[in-house]
């Protein structure tokens, strides 16, 4: 697992930006996962600036995205189908049907799930998967407990889970579903590389706790130390509780 701690947010954003565009740069058909979430959102910005500047082309570049509310359809402005088209997709050329997003309203979810599996099957797989870490360990809705799902799944979301999302939601936890469609831990981990992205004051603890404490099914995170291949970028604040030898 490499670190790299960069002085703010804003500069670890763009690091992970560059790293993506080298990846498509390098490769581009890349299939790529993609996150949600505030921390994301720098990144996507970077991206579309990228973008703009014609240094990134993601005209053949295939996205799934992590997961996706239960109950929600495409079109709901809290949905995170929504969440894609405003802070990247609306901003960037990119062919819809390269576009993978769990459909959370599906009446079939079983069916859902495998529709999915079988489109990043079909596609050769992650190449690389991008993504951010809750405050209870998660990645994707995949929730601490005392068994994950390796494939992708309906999950049940924890309320803390659920109040960090409660910002779509008018701040208002209880109208965040309590279910969600998420890619699973193996699915993440069959990516051929991961990159996590970290920053601020609130991720210290469990940033500390996924890189050096013990991998446990209890803080899912922790399962990246299996990988081979991760990246982990972090601001410093959210470096702020790794102990220095941890650092290289
Ligand atoms: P956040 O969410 O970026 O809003 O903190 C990250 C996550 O839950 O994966």
């Amino acid at each position: 697992m490499r670190i790299a701690i960069l002085p703010t947010g804003r500069e670890a954003s763009a690091a992970v930006a560059q790293i993506i565009a080298g990846a498509v740069r390098a490769r581009p058909g890349l299939v790529i996962g993609l996150p949600t979430g505030r921390t994301p959102v720098r990144v996507y910005e970077e991206l579309i600036a990228l973008h703009a500047r014609r240094r990134i082309d993601f005209r053949r570049v295939t996205t799934f995205n992590l997961d996706e509310f239960a109950g929600l359809t495409r079109r709901d402005p809290r949905s995170y189908h929504a969440f894609m088209r405003r802070h990247f997709f609306d901003h960037i050329q990119h062919d819809p049907a390269r576009r993978f997003i769990l459909n959370g309203a599906a009446r079939d979810w079983r069916r859902e799930v495998r529709r999915f599996e079988r489109a990043l099957l079909r596609a050769g797989g992650l190449d690389l998967c991008f993504v951010g870490i809750g405050r209870n360990g998660h990645l994707g809705f995949n929730e601490p407990g005392a068994a994950l799902t390796a494939r992708t799944h309906r999950a049940r979301l924890q309320p803390e889970s659920r109040r960090s999302n409660a910002y779509l939601f008018g701040g208002n936890w209880r109208k965040v579903p309590a279910d969600a469609l998420s890619m699973g831990m193996g699915t993440i981990l069959s990516a051929r590389a991961v990159i996590l992205l970290a920053t601020g004051k609130s991720k210290a603890s469990v940033v500390r706790r996924a890189l050096s404490g013990p991998i446990t099914t209890w803080l899912p995170a922790s399962l990246l130390q299996l990988h081979p291949d991760v990246l982990v970028v972090l601001d410093r604040e959210a470096a702020g509780a790794i102990r220095r030898t941890a650092r290289r």
